[in-house]
């Protein structure tokens, strides 16, 4: 961005999980499989899903309400609402529309889902910055709210142990102090490898033309070998980029905090670039992976844990179906979560 534009504050930030926990163990009553091996090749001992008539939209509802009283605002502040949805209850009203009505927000604020699948929040973030940067809004909510569950092949073991469910949610602001929170940001796509992770939507033609030869089942399906290569070839060198294009060294960075999809993954990342366990924030061991979700659950749940300590600096990291992913170096100032 140029100089002229207004800088952006993470001002809260809030996250919510389902209470009903489905263990390896659990998995092995649906198909043959072990806590052994699913373990050793993504790091997940268990996982959250909604169960009932709960959706990705009471935990979004929870973990925005949690962000907006860490950013101390009122729900009336909030002039935008996006939503970085890729398995939302509805297609419409979309969940942000809906989050808007939950929230008792009277205004005629815009509304709307994005959908860059486990990318959402980073995805989000920048249009966000390109909103409060350009001065056309002051305060908005990002919510990342999956119920990955509800469109799991559960008869495929090759998807249906690494998914889970949960929400996070993000107020951004513009800065008044004029320190931007965001250091650096970028996000990428690349369509033409996009059937590596599809979900097919279940439709039919008008009765009165030929049918489609194929129609979609509505469920995940994904070459995990393919993804998995994508991912360790392109995302280590990226989250460099982003820190280059911070202006930090590697090592003043003080927390890795990546997309939670597979342990190795994030090992791969961390050893690119040379970070202590300490730095690196893996929670994947008992949420599996909750799409868009997955960075702020780490991040409020590692400042819970004592993991993280605010005031410091993260660099965080996504990637999924599109495929896309993105890269932020941001700012964690005390008292976010
Ligand atoms: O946000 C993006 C989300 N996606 C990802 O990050 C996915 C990245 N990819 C992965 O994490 C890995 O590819 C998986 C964990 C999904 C799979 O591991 P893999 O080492 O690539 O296994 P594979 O699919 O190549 O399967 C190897 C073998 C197969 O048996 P055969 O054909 O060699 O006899 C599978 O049938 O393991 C078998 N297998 C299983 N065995 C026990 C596949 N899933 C299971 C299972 N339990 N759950």
């Amino acid at each position: 961005m140029g100089n002229d534009y207004i800088p952006l504050r993470i001002a809260g930030v809030g996250y919510s999980v389902p209470e009903t926990v489905i263990t390896n163990e659990d998995l092995t009553k649906l198909y043959e499989t072990s806590d052994e091996w699913i373990y050793t090749r993504t790091g997940i001992k268990e996982r959250r899903v909604v169960s009932g008539n709960e959706t990705a939209l009471d935990l979004g509802f929870d973990a925005a309400k949690k962000a907006i009283e860490k950013a101390g605002i009122s729900v009336n502040d909030i002039d935008c609402i996006i939503a970085a949805a890729s398995v939302p209850p509805q297609l419409y009203p979309t969940l942000a529309c809906t989050m808007q009505a939950m929230l008792g927000i009277e205004k005629t604020i815009p509304a709307f889902d994005l959908t860059a699948a486990c990318t959402g929040l980073i995805y989000a973030l920048q249009v966000a910055r390109g909103f409060i940067g350009a001065g056309i809004y002051k305060t908005i909510l990002i919510v990342a709210a999956d119920n990955n569950s509800k469109i799991t092949n559960w008869e495929d073991r090759g998807t249906s142990i690494l998914f889970g469910d949960g929400a996070g949610a993000m107020v951004v602001t513009a800065s008044e102090d004029g320190i931007d929170d965001i250091l650096s940001i970028k996000i990428s796509a690349n369509g033409s490898i996009g059937q590596m992770i599809q979900t097919n939507m279940p439709s039919k033609c008008c009765p009165l033309v030929k049918q489609a030869d194929t129609v979609g089942d509505g469920l995940i399906h994904m070459n995990g070998k393919e993804v998995y290569k994508f991912a360790v070839s392109t995302v280590p060198s990226y989250v460099e980029e982003c820190i280059e294009a911070s202006g930090m060294a590697s090592d003043e960075i003080d927390y890795l905090i990546p997309h939670q999809a597979n342990q190795r993954i994030i090992e791969a990342i961390q050893n690119r670039l040379k970070y202590s366990d300490e730095k690196v924030i893996s929670n994947i061991k008992y949420y599996g992976n909750t799409s868009a979700a997955s960075i702020p659950i780490a991040l409020v749940e590692g400042v819970e844990q004592g993991k993280i300590k605010l005031g410091s600096t993260a660099v965080l990291c996504g990637f999924g179906a599109g495929m896309t992913w993105g890269g932020a170096v941001v700012r964690l100032r005390e008292g976010i979560c």
